[in-house]
């Protein structure tokens, strides 16, 4: 039977519809408007295109915005000061600076010079460790989106099979982490993991997260399993010329086996910057001492 299609661009769309409505409540009842600071260094053609869809929907939501732009030879030391400011500013909740910063900079030094109760990427080590530790953190976006999904699809995860197919910082292994918080049974897998399909044949849960276009075939996948297809991989079609995203599954072969599958476009991907409003808005209740929005948090 084919597998159900799980879509992203109508569950981010209720996630943001969640963040305005709590948004609104805060202003109404405390006079509180949830601010965001995304810093861009550069001119990388993707990343405006990032920030702009970021700034676009944060105020689609009811929340500030504050874009920083600065030129790609900016001094480490003014994005540092920078940083301080925003870390100083009441009216800034959440502070997101783009990655990847140009060479010259050391990306985890400016990262974890942001206040952790800002950080609303969840990089910063401090969120790292608590995430780590099973204390409230900020959580990275793409991983909680994830684990929305996969709570709306499944209901409870506990006692199931996760296999996360990449050991990345920013994805594989906060998703692993909260996949033990929930009580999956977890394998972090990697370019180096003994008979990859097998690993895979064994999993109730399939994230996919290593950045290599259409990587896991269907034949691998156990029938009923839920797929969530992380990657955004860009392809030349060679009968049209053309080019065309896909994920690190081979959609076609997985979604004839697995139980429910994320498409790309349209998956995992909405689902990032849904998170990161609702990350934002987690921590302005968290700086107000107030109640933090139910469903929006890990
Ligand atoms: N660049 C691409 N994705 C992200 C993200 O989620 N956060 C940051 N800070 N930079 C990115």
């Amino acid at each position: 039977m084919a597998a159900s299609i799980i879509d992203g661009k109508a569950f981010a769309a209720k996630v943001r519809e969640k963040v305005a409505e709590h948004v609104s409540r805060l202003k109404a009842d405390h006079g509180i408007t949830p601010g965001l600071a995304v810093v861009l260094v550069g001119e990388d053609p993707a990343s405006q295109v990032y920030v702009r869809n970021k700034g676009k929907q944060t105020v689609e939501c009811g929340m500030q915005s504050f874009e920083h732009k600065l030129p790609v030879d900016t001094p480490e030391a003014d994005l540092l000061a920078l940083v301080a400011r925003l870390n100083a500013d009441p009216a800034v909740h959440g502070i997101l600076v783009q990655l990847p910063l140009p060479a010259h900079m050391n990306a985890d030094a400016v990262i974890n010079a942001i206040d952790p109760a800002k950080d609303v990427d969840g990089f910063h080590i401090s969120n790292v460790g608590l995430l780590g530790t099973g204390q409230k953190s900020m959580v990275p976006c793409t991983p909680l989106g994830c684990l929305m999904m996969l709570r709306e699809q499944l209901g409870s995860l506990s006692g199931l099979n996760a296999v996360v197919i990449g050991r990345s910082n920013i994805v594989g292994k906060p998703m692993a982490q909260l996949l033990l918080g929930e009580s999956c049974t977890v394998t972090i897998a990697h370019s180096r993991t003994k008979d990859l399909p097998e690993v895979v044949r064994r999993a109730d849960i399939v994230v996919a997260a290593v950045g290599r276009p259409q990587m896991v075939p269907g034949d691998w996948i156990k029938p009923g399993a839920t797929v969530i297809d992380v990657g955004i991989n860009r392809i030349d079609v060679p009968e049209t010329g053309k080019t065309r995203l896909v994920g690190d599954v081979d959609y076609d072969s997985c979604a004839q086996v697995a139980g429910a599958i994320t498409p790309v476009p349209g998956g995992v991907g909405p689902m990032t910057i849904a998170c990161l409003l609702a990350n934002t808005v987690t921590a302005c209740c968290r700086a107000n001492g107030l109640a933090e929005p139910e469903g929006l948090t890990a």
